[in-house]
This record gives C-alpha cells, sequence and structure tokens, in this order.
C-alpha cells in the first residue's frame, strides 16, 4: 500500500517549481511578497496531489492536470489567508499569518491577487474549450460555496448548531475544494460527466473527513506540529460535531452541561479550563463518535472510486482518503 505521506512529499516536490513560478516581481512589491508567503511556505499539497490523480486514475496525462493543480493550491492559500485574518490567527504552517506580518489591507489584497491569479492559471490548461468549461464550473462553484460555508461557519460561531448544520458548513467550506481539484482533475484527464461526478463525490466525502478530523486535531493535537493553538476552537467556542455530541450527551446532566457551556466560548478561558473542556468531550465519547463519523465518510469515499481500474493513482487516492483522517498536522 503507498503511504500517502510519503507519496504527498514527492508530489510536492513536483508542484514546488510550478506552484513557485506564476509570482513575478510585479509592483508593488510588498504585495508580491505577501501573495508569496502561504503558498510558497508549504503545507500538505493535498488538493493538487488529488488533481493530478484523479487525472491519472482516468487513463489521463498526469502533466496535463498541473496547471488545474496549482490554480486549486492558489485558491486554497487565498482562502487561508482570509480565512487567518477572519478568524483571528496568529501562526500558519508553524509562522506569522499575512495580516500579522503585512496588516490587513495587505492580506484582503494578497488573498484577492491569489484568487485572481488561480484563474489565470487555468487558462494554461491545454484541454478542448468544452473540457475547459466543465472544469471552470466546478472550481468557480466551489469558491462561491465555500464563501457560503466560511460564512455559515462564522454565524455558527458561539452557537450551538445541529448536526446537520455542522456537515452542511463543512462541506460547503471544505469539501467543494477538494472536489473540485478532483473532478477538474478527472476532466482534464478525459474522464466523462458520470466518471467525473463520481470523482466529484468521493472528494466529498473526504473532504468530510479530513474537516471532522482537523477539528479534531484543533482541540485534541499538538500545537508543536499542528503549528496552531489547540484551545482557540474552544475558547472561540467553534461548534463542531463533538461539541453538538457532547451537548446532546449531557441534556440529562445539568450542572456538567452548564459547567462546559461555561468554558466553551469563553475568550479568556485558561488552559487548565479549556482541558477541562476536552475531558467532558471525551468523558461524553463525543471524541469517539466524531472520529466514528470521519471514518464512515472516508469509507465511503473509497467504495465511490471502486470501479475504476486499478493503477497507482487509484491507490494512492485511497491512502489519501485514510491519510486525511490519520496525520499530526
Ligand atoms: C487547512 O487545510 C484548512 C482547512 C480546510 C482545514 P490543510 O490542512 O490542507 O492546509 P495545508 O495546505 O496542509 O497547510
Ligand atoms: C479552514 O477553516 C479554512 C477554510 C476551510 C477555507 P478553519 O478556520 O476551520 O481551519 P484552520 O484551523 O484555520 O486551518
Ligand atoms: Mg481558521
Ligand atoms: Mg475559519
Amino acid at each position: 500500500m503507498i503511504d500517502a505521506k510519503e507519496y504527498l512529499k514527492k508530489m510536492s516536490a513536483e508542484l514546488d517549481g510550478p506552484i513557485k513560478s506564476y509570482i513575478g516581481n510585479e509592483e508593488p512589491e510588498n504585495l508580491m511578497e505577501a501573495s508569496r508567503q502561504y503558498p510558497y511556505r508549504g503545507g500538505k499539497r493535498m488538493r493538487p496531489a488529488m488533481a493530478v490523480a484523479c487525472c491519472g486514475a482516468v487513463g489521463g496525462d498526469r502533466s496535463k492536470a498541473v496547471p488545474l493543480a496549482v490554480a486549486v493550491e492558489y485558491i486554497h492559500n487565498f482562502t487561508l489567508v482570509h480565512d487567518d485574518l477572519m478568524d483571528g490567527d496568529e501562526s500558519r504552517r508553524g509562522m506569522a499569518t499575512i495580516h500579522v506580518n503585512y496588516g490587513m489591507p495587505t492580506a484582503v489584497l494578497a488573498g484577492d491577487a491569489l484568487f485572481a491569479k488561480a484563474f489565470q492559471i487555468i487558462c494554461d490548461l491545454d484541454i478542448p474549450a468544452e473540457r475547459m468549461r466543465d472544469a471552470l464550473r466546478y472550481v468557480s462553484k466551489a469558491v462561491w460555496d465555500l464563501a457560503r460555508g466560511q460564512q455559515m461557519d462564522v454565524n455558527n460561531e458561539g452557537q450551538i448548531v445541529t448536526e446537520e448544520v455542522y456537515l452542511e458548513t463543512i462541506k460547503l467550506k471544505t469539501s467543494v475544494l477538494f472536489a473540485a481539484a478532483a473532478a477538474g482533475g478527472a476532466l482534464v484527464g478525459g474522464a466523462d460527466r458520470k466518471t467525473a461526478e463520481a470523482i466529484n463525490e468521493y472528494a466529498i466525502e473526504v473532504g468530510l473527513g479530513f474537516q471532522i478530523f482537523d477539528d479534531y486535531l484543533g482541540i485534541m493535537g499538538n500545537p508543536a506540529k499542528t503549528g496552531k493553538s489547540n484551545c482557540n476552537d474552544i475558547r472561540k467556542g467553534k461548534c463542531t460535531v463533538m461539541v453538538t455530541h457532547t451537548i446532546e450527551a449531557l441534556k440529562d446532566d445539568a450542572a456538567k452541561l452548564a459547567e462546559f457551556k461555561s468554558i466553551l466560548g469563553k475568550m479568556d478561558a485558561t488552559e487548565e479550563e479549556c482541558a477541562r473542556a476536552k475531558q467532558i468531550m471525551k468523558d461524553a465519547g463525543s471524541i469517539d463518535y466524531a472520529m466514528d463519523m470521519a471514518r464512515a465518510k472516508v469509507n465511503r469515499a473509497i467504495e465511490t472510486i471502486a470501479f475504476l481500474p486499478e493503477s497507482e493513482d487509484k491507490e494512492f487516492m485511497i491512502s489519501l482518503a485514510n491519510y486525511s483522517i490519520d496525520r499530526e498536522l
């Protein structure tokens, strides 16, 4: 079986050159510098790797998917720049965030610039016009949905939403971009619409598992490894599936529920208080519940692509699905 982490490293090495080739030395220099920060800083490169693999898995020429892969990574990085500003986070990929280094106006513009560049890069795809239109439909719809999902995420903060609303939020804010990478890659590889749709579905499920696990890392992860604090989500009262489950599980334990709610969303909660909230979630079985849910999504993702012929790319798609819920960062 392919080791997804190692394979991602290998693919990152191939994709890094193209990713770094699109921002030249234009004026103003500070905008160029700010725009380069995240794409050049690295990251797991899961989305671009998925685009390339999905192209190969349908029998396409993998190299043709590279501009699409790069464009999706630029969109991802654009959303991270704005997300960090919105979330008031100070570190990303182990270093200071763009708004911390360059200020809010430049962070907004760097995000916009990366977003625009992504569509310029897509114009470099060497595919027939009809396929280009289909690929653009997936990508532009993804960015639209992502904005809706991010707004829902902001709206949900400090609220207790239902599991259904949580799942819809993460589908929009996270899954759709994985799906655009995957379905877009398949289209570039010559897939028919039905195959592209199945691959889209695979990536939606991977994205759900990925985000459920990301929310787990957000509170249970090791900050030295994830590069982000594991108290912020509790302090901000982020409503994850672990939180919705805890609230439901404690409905007959008024005292504990009150204690949990008194910590959740408390901006100045101490490390000890955050640890206590996490313990309550654990005791309520909410962490296990979330992990089971993430596993079920990934299993469904893998079932969805069972019809693809065996290949190294398909094997990677399977190991990437597993890796999305078994990672340290
Ligand atoms: C982070 O995505 C943003 C989310 C959707 C949770 P990744 O965890 O894929 O970020 P990088 O690119 O590897 O840093
Ligand atoms: C990630 O969302 C950003 C997008 C999905 C666009 P979060 O705010 O939940 O994730 P991190 O913790 O900042 O990576
Ligand atoms: Mg964030
Ligand atoms: Mg956010």
